[in-house]
This record gives C-alpha cells, sequence and structure tokens, in this order.
C-alpha cells in the first residue's frame, strides 16, 4: 500500500503508541482487501458501545485504549446504548441492574476520554457536525443505517464498517481507499421500480428493502426509481441494511450524485408480493407496545405520530406509546406534539435502541412501522408485527 510521509511518520510512532497501532490495524484491513492507499476521513460514528453488546471484554478494551492515550482526530459520534441516560430504570420492559449501569458508564467514559461525543444515537446524520459535511467527504461509519443514509441521502462516503474498525479509523484519521470511497463502485448498474398500483408508506418501502436486498446480487448499488420523502428514504435505507449487506442505495432526484444515462437492467417490484409479505408480517390485532424510533425518530416524523393522534382522545386499555429519538431531535419537538404525546402517556425514550438493550423477557407483542425493528426484537424474542404509522395511530386514538 501506497502511503504519504505524515502516514508513515504517524505508523513509525511520532504521533503517539495509540495512533500508530490504529493506523497499522486500518492499513492492514485495506491490504487484505487490495487497497492501494488510505483515504483521510472528516468524520466517524461507532458503534458497539452497549454494555449488553460488548460486556466486560468490551469495556475493558475501551478502557485499555483510552488509558494508552488513543483519542480521535475526528469528530466522532457513537451510536445508542440500553437505557436512557437521565433515568435507567424509566422503562419497565428494560433489566437494568445498578451494576449494568456502572458497566455501560465505565464504557461511555472510556469513550469520553478518547473524545468521543457521546450522541448514543443511530441517527449521526441529524447532528451538527455532520450537517457541515459535503457531498465527496468520505467518513467511516459503522451502523448499517446510517451507513446507507450517508451514501445514498448525503452523498457522504463510507464502507459499513464494523464498531473496531470505525473507532481505529477515527483515532487514524484515515481509512482504506475502497469500496465505496471509489466513484466507480458507486454507480448502479440495475435499477428497480415500485409496481403499478404500490402505495408507498413506511411500512411497505421498508418490505421493498427487503425483496430488493434479497434480489439484488448485481455490482454497484441497487437504484430505485421512486419518489420517496426523506423519512421513507430513511426507512428503506434502515431496510436493506438490516436484511441484507446493502450499504447505498441510489435514489434519483435525492442522492447527490449525477444517475446514469442507463442501467443494464429495470426490475419491477411486484405490488402483489409485497402485500404478501406485508400480510406475513402483520401485527396481531391485540398489541402491548406501539412502538417508533428504528432508526431514532425525526422530530418531523414524531410531529407526523402527533398529528394522526390529534384525531381523537387515547383509547381506554390500548397499547402503550414508546419512541426512541436524539436528544438533539427531542429538543426540536413543539410544545404541541409533546403535549399530545403526555396526553396518550407516550414515553420518549433517549440514547436508547431496544435492540441492544436487556430486555425483561415478557412475551409482549409490538407493533412498529420499522421493518428493522421487526427484523431485530423479532429476533430477540418479541412478538412483532409491521405497519404504517397511520395504522400505529388508530390502535392508540379511540373511536378512529
Ligand atoms: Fe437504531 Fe437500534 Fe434501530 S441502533 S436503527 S434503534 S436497531
Amino acid at each position: 500500500m501506497h502511503l504519504s510521509k505524515e502516514e508513515e511518520r504517524i505508523l513509525a510512532g511520532e504521533e503517539g503508541w495509540a495512533r500508530a497501532r490504529a493506523l497499522e490495524v486500518v492499513v492492514k484491513v485495506g491490504e487484505a482487501l487490495g487497497a492501494e492507499r488510505l483515504q483521510p476521513i472528516a468524520h466517524a460514528h461507532v458503534s458497539g458501545v452497549s454494555y449488553y453488546n460488548i460486556g466486560e471484554p468490551g469495556r475493558r478494551f475501551l478502557e485499555d485504549l483510552a488509558a494508552s492515550g488513543a483519542k480521535v482526530s475526528v469528530p466522532t459520534t457513537a451510536n445508542p446504548i440500553g437505557f436512557d441516560l437521565d433515568s435507567p430504570q424509566g422503562l419497565d420492559v428494560l433489566d437494568i441492574s445498578p451494576e449494568y449501569v456502572r458497566g455501560q458508564m465505565a464504557i461511555l467514559n472510556a469513550l469520553k476520554s478518547m473524545g468521543i461525543q457521546t450522541t448514543l444515537s443511530c441517527t449521526p446524520y441529524y447532528m451538527p457536525d455532520v450537517k457541515r459535511l459535503r457531498p465527496g467527504n468520505s467518513v467511516a461509519w459503522g451502523e448499517s443505517n446510517a451507513v446507507v443514509y450517508a451514501n445514498s441521502i448525503l452523498g457522504l462516503r463510507t464502507n459499513r464498517e464494523g464498531g473496531p474498525l470505525a473507532l481505529m479509523a477515527a483515532i487514524a484519521g484515515r481509512t482504506y481507499y475502497y469500496g465505496l470511497h471509489v466513484p466507480e463502485n458507486r454507480v448502479p448498474r440495475v435499477a428497480y421500480r415500485p409496481g403499478q398500483g404500490m402505495k408507498l408508506d413506511e411500512a411497505r418501502i421498508g418490505v421493498m428493502g427487503e425483496l430488493i436486498s434479497s434480489m439484488h446480487r448485481a455490482e454497484g448499488p441497487p437504484m430505485l426509481e421512486a419518489r420517496l420523502s426523506e423519512a421513507q428514504a430513511k426507512e428503506l435505507g434502515a431496510a436493506m441494511g438490516a436484511a441484507g449487506d446493502i450499504a447505498m442505495v441510489f435514489l434519483p432526484g435525492i442522492t447527490p450524485e449525477r444517475p446514469p444515462k442507463k442501467v443494464r437492467e429495470v426490475i419491477e417490484v411486484e405490488a402483489s408480493d409485497v402485500e404478501r409479505r406485508l400480510e406475513e408480517l402483520a401485527p396481531p390485532a391485540h398489541v402491548d407496545i406501539v412502538y417508533l424510533g428504528c432508526p431514532h425518530a425525526s422530530a418531523e416524523e414524531v410531529e407526523e405520530l402527533a398529528r394522526l393522534l390529534r384525531r381523537g382522545s387515547p383509547r381506554p386499555g390500548g397499547p402503550r406509546l414508546i419512541i426512541t429519538m436524539s436528544r438533539e431531535e427531542e429538543e426540536r419537538l413543539s410544545a404541541e406534539a409533546l403535549e399530545v404525546i403526555r396526553t396518550f402517556k407516550g414515553l420518549v425514550v433517549r440514547d436508547t435502541c431496544l435492540v441492544v438493550a436487556p430486555l425483561r423477557r415478557q412475551a409482549l407483542s409490538v407493533a412498529t412501522n420499522s421493518y428493522k425493528a421487526y427484523f431485530y426484537l423479532s429476533r430477540r424474542g418479541l412478538k412483532v408485527g409491521l405497519e404504517p404509522a397511520e395504522r400505529l395511530a388508530e390502535r392508540l386514538v379511540s373511536g378512529v
């Protein structure tokens, strides 16, 4: 691999032991993949920071790394953990012991001492540092939904990094020039088109993401010929990242890069296939929890839910409402929306991903508009069904 003078200097330890070791890891992985050079990055996002996932070995690793003097060289954000920092025991479907909180806080302290912003959200793309980046900038992000969002909506360039590798890239300030950092690899060759009469709501878009992930074998990202809102594009990316290993979907009109003049093949996604799959994934008539916020909800998504809820009053004995979102997006919520959520006894939970949280072993049934939440929470043993936000609101409102 060709290294610049600066990179050789770092590798020789002139900027400290930790930065040299981090760069060494990035170089080794890059060489194994056949990368010819490194790529400076403007931002990093690390996943795999929940005590539930990495436990004591992960805590020790991060504390040792921090004690060795490791510091990130670029603005770096972190994925969610298993509870809200302001109220660790505030969500009774979670089993959060004092020891668990201690283990998690030690991880967060190690991250902070390395200079990582403990934003604890899977939507780094809503954060101010990221909004300042420009299409074409390279970043190193873990967290599959954020990776698809970065490549497809913001025009940033990132591969789907594992949590530790994103951390090494953050410390080194570089990743390997490979995959989606290379412009030719970002050109779609196969396009998909929603079949005639397909309704494009977030639940159907999630299912479409699953179907495209299972069909797409061509080089380059898939292209989807459909007009999607930001929230729908986010949902599609999250579904594709969960159901397969897709890291980018080219969305004409949204993806900042110029679409190709023509593609090799256009495949229609049949509306009947989407409906059949949606029926398979439908929640039961009775659900305990209505869940919104996987990926973490934007203020706009919650405002839209509040608008739907204003149609009526809370249904007696109806399901509980749980919303996960970042602190930054919660601050943008209007007082009216917060009031509606309060009236419906809804809980806004920050810093948290239910998938990486210690759930109590309850036979809970959940309705969500997120394919990704369905995908992972059903693997955690919950009974999860998928339906659009409009239907979720109907479950909560009486007399609609
Ligand atoms: Fe975010 Fe967790 Fe869903 S990290 S995308 S809330 S699975």
